[in-house]
């Protein structure tokens, strides 16, 4: 589904995201996650989005680590959710921004879960805390019984 600018900018505003100065967007995608087919999906969908804004192979990694982990987390801990894939300019760098959006169970102590080595899958716990630190921006709501929403940006270079 392509949006206008404006629609993508409605959107982000209907889910209660801040409009900073970086927030350009020109197109944006939204892929549904319902099952692990779906972190593919999602994944293919950003590497198509920003096929053509020039980035490295290294910045491509991050792109395709971001959308699978934030995906990952989805299926895993939220049944489901959406992630919304953006075109934006990020202090004057193209850039892809990923929305991932659930209303799943949240996640009741954030600090833990983002400082790292926390995990109730019996994983590593270094999903979230690794994105915070590879991410050019990131933030992270969560609200338990609500659902969790998660904005990364990654530039091109
Ligand atoms: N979308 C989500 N909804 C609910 N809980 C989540 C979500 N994403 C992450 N979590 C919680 O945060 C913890 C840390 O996540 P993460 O850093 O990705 O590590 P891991 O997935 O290896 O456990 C998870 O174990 C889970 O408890
Ligand atoms: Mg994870």
């Amino acid at each position: 589904m392509e949006h206008t600018e404006f629609e993508s900018h409605q959107n982000a505003r209907a889910m209660g995201v801040r409009m900073p100065l970086w927030y350009l967007a020109s197109t944006s995608i939204s892929v549904p996650v319902k099952g692990i087919e779906d972190i593919v999906k999602a994944r293919q969908a950003g590497l198509k989005l920003v096929q053509d804004l020039g980035f490295s192979e290294s910045r491509l990694a991050l792109v395709i680590t971001a959308i699978s982990e934030l995906a990952r987390n989805m299926v895993l801990y939220a049944d489901c959710g959406e992630i919304a894939l953006s075109k934006v300019v990020y202090r004057s760098r193209d850039a892809i921004m990923v929305i991932a959006e659930d209303r799943g169970p949240g996640i009741a102590d954030l600090e833990t879960a983002i400082s790292g080595g926390y995990s109730t899958s019996g994983g590593w716990g270094l999903g979230l805390s690794g994105l915070s630190h590879i991410a050019d921006e990131f933030e992270i709501k969560s609200y338990p019984g609500v659902g969790t929403e998660v904005i990364v940006i990654i530039t091109s270079a």
